[in-house]
């Protein structure tokens, strides 16, 4: 393990949450609750049609704006389906890439996922790869080699000169939404493992990769989630909608 702490990253995932306008009430009110010092990198994941809104709102702020998926197409008759190069030019910087409900809910593959992560380099784009176990998994204890297959599979074709685009977020499907976040100890002990697989994988390089946690993080619990040595930032999903609770969980990643 590298004993120097690595820079926290904060993301925030609206999901299907916003409209227009939303972003720049937010945008005021973040600007207001800001924490004072450092700051973690902050990253909004915001629904595609937020997006140019959101690189106009946060561009006097340090928050870069992220889409939510990018396609597995770059470009052509593929109704309904927004490319990589499109987020980027809208002003995305980063893109989630094989959230659990992506994977549960339309049929995500571990090979749609790599083609996302790859389309996405292509055009400049940083990615969020999301990791996590189901529920029966965890019960049976398979939730370390689940992952590792995960990340063997989305990063199968990597180049290890793109690893400062990379980060990961491991979010456990049963802690999303639930309100149910996993302890402390069980994400630094992922995290930990994931960056065992990152270093086998891409050697000491793969350590430098930003490790998050996600599943109902709060501000309540943000600060002990944070304090695992290898999980170096948070993926919000609920309370990223609120900018005073999200200032919240920036001040907990941002506390010495
Ligand atoms: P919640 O924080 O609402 O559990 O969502 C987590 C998540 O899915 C972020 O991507």
């Amino acid at each position: 393990m590298n004993t120097e702490k690595r820079r926290a990253v904060i993301g925030g995932n609206w999901k299907l949450n916003g409209t227009t306008g939303d972003c720049l009430a937010f945008a005021r009110e973040l600007a207001e609750h800001l924490p004072e010092g450092p700051l973690p990198e902050i990253v909004l994941a915001v629904p595609y049609l937020l997006v140019a809104e959101a690189a106009e709102v946060f561009r006097d702020l340090p928050v870069s704006v992220a889409v939510q998926n990018v396609s597995v197409y770059e470009a052509g008759a593929y109704t309904g389906e927004v490319s990589a190069r499109q987020a980027a030019a809208a002003g995305a910087q980063w893109t989630l890439v094989g959230h659990s409900e992506r994977r549960q809910l339309f049929g995500d593959t571990d090979a749609d996922v790599a083609r996302r992560v790859k389309n996405a380099l292509s055009s400049a784009l940083r990615v969020m790869l999301c990791v996590g176990e189901p529920e029966a998994v965890r019960a049976d204890g398979g939730q370390d080699a689940w992952v590792a297959a995960q990340l063997e599979s989305a990063l199968a074709d990597f180049d290890p000169e793109e690893l400062d685009r990379l980060a990961v977020a491991y979010e456990p499907v049963w802690a999303i939404g639930t309100g149910r976040n996993a302890s402390p100890a069980d994400a630094q002990a992922m995290a930990a493992h994931i960056r065992a697989c990152l270093t086998r994988r891409f050697g000491s390089a793969g350590d430098q990769v930003p490790v998050l946690y996600g599943g109902s993080v709060t501000p309540e619990n943000a600060g002990a989630l944070l304090a695992g040595p290898d999980v170096d930032g948070a993926l919000v999903g609920g309370a990223s909608l609120k900018a005073a609770s999200f200032a919240a969980i920036l001040a907990a990643a941002a506390a010495p």
